[in-house]
C-alpha cells in the first residue's frame, strides 16, 4: 500500500501548522547563497500546499518569516521580500484554480510596501475560495500576537466594551490573529531543530509536534503523509486516561 493510501481521510487533522527551517543549510550545502536556499522552498511551499489541500486539510499555516528574522543581513531580507511578492504574484491563479484561499497574520503592516500590497491583492483575490486557507505568518511571533491582544482587550475594558469578568480562554482565542480558525492538531517542524521559536504558543497548547531531519526545500508530498501518518497512530488524551478515550470511541 502506498502511504497516500495508509492515511484515514475521516481522521484528517484540520489545520497543520509547519515551522519550515533548513533552507539555509540546504543552500549551504549545495555550495550556494542562503537565499537560493529560500527560492527552492518556494517549490516545498507549493508541494505541501498542493498536498495538504488534496487530501481534504482545511487550514495550512506556514511560518514564513519571524519578527526575529528581521535582523538578518539586509541582503537576505530583501532577496525574501522580493522572493514573496514574486510567489504569491505567480501562484495567485494557481490559488484559484485549486480553490485555495490566502491569509496572514503577524504584523505585516510592517513589511515593505509592495510585499504589503501584494499580499492584500492575492487576500482579496482569492477570498471566495473555500477549499482550503493557506496562512502565511509573516512578521509574526506568538509573544507579539499575545502582546498585542493583551493590549486590545485592555482598550476594551478601559473603553467599557468588555468587563474583567468576560475574559476567559475562549474571549482571548477570539482575539488573536488565528481567531477565524480551530488550533492545529499537527505541528511540523523540518531540519531537525527541536524547537517552536515563538510559533502560535496560544494555539499549539494540544498540538501533535512532529520534527523531521528533512531539510525544508527537500520537504514531499511523501514527507507530509509520513506526519499525518504519525499523527494518526498516537492518542491524543487531552489530560484525560487512555481508558476514558477508548470508553469514548466504542461508545
Ligand atoms: C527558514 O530557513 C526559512 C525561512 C526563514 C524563510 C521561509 C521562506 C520561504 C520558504 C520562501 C518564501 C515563502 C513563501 C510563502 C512564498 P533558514 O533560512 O532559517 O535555514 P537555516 O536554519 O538552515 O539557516
Amino acid at each position: 500500500m502506498n502511504l497516500k493510501d495508509q492515511i484515514n481521510l475521516d481522521r484528517l487533522p484540520q489545520h497543520i501548522a509547519i515551522i519550515m527551517d533548513g533552507n539555509g543549510r540546504w543552500a549551504k550545502q549545495q555550495g550556494k547563497q542562503r537565499t537560493f536556499g529560500h527560492q527552492n522552498g518556494v517549490n516545498a511551499v507549493r508541494e505541501a500546499s498542493e498536498s495538504a489541500a488534496e487530501l481534504g486539510v482545511r487550514y495550512l499555516t506556514l511560518y514564513a518569516f519571524s519578527t526575529e528574522n528581521w535582523n538578518r543581513p539586509k541582503y537576505e531580507i530583501d532577496a525574501l521580500m522580493q522572493l514573496l511578492v514574486e510567489s504569491i504574484d505567480k501562484e495567485t491563479p494557481t490559488l484559484n484554480k485549486n480553490n485555495i484561499r490566502l491569509n496572514a497574520i503577524g504584523d505585516i503592516k510592517s513589511l515593505p510596501e509592495k510585499s504589503y500590497n501584494q499580499l492584500l491583492k492575492t487576500i482579496k483575490e482569492t477570498a471566495g475560495n473555500d477549499r482550503m486557507t493557506l496562512t502565511l505568518a509573516l512578521s509574526y511571533s506568538s509573544r507579539w500576537e499575545i502582546t498585542e491582544t493583551v493590549k486590545l482587550i485592555s482598550s476594551k475594558i478601559e473603553n467599557k466594551e468588555l468587563n474583567i469578568d468576560d475574559i476567559d480562554q475562549q474571549l482571548i482565542s477570539s482575539y488573536l490573529n488565528t481567531s477565524s480558525m480551530p488550533d492545529p492538531e499537527l505541528l511540523i517542524r523540518t531540519s531537525g531543530e527541536l524547537r517552536i521559536s515563538n510559533f502560535l504558543l496560544w494555539q499549539i497548547a494540544y498540538s501533535e509536534l512532529y520534527f523531521t531531519p528533512k531539510l525544508w526545500p527537500d520537504f514531499k508530498k511523501e514527507d507530509l503523509y509520513d506526519a499525518i501518518i504519525d499523527y494518526q497512530n498516537r492518542e491524543r488524551r487531552f489530560g484525560k486516561t487512555s481508558e476514558q478515550i477508548l470508553k469514548n470511541t466504542v461508545e
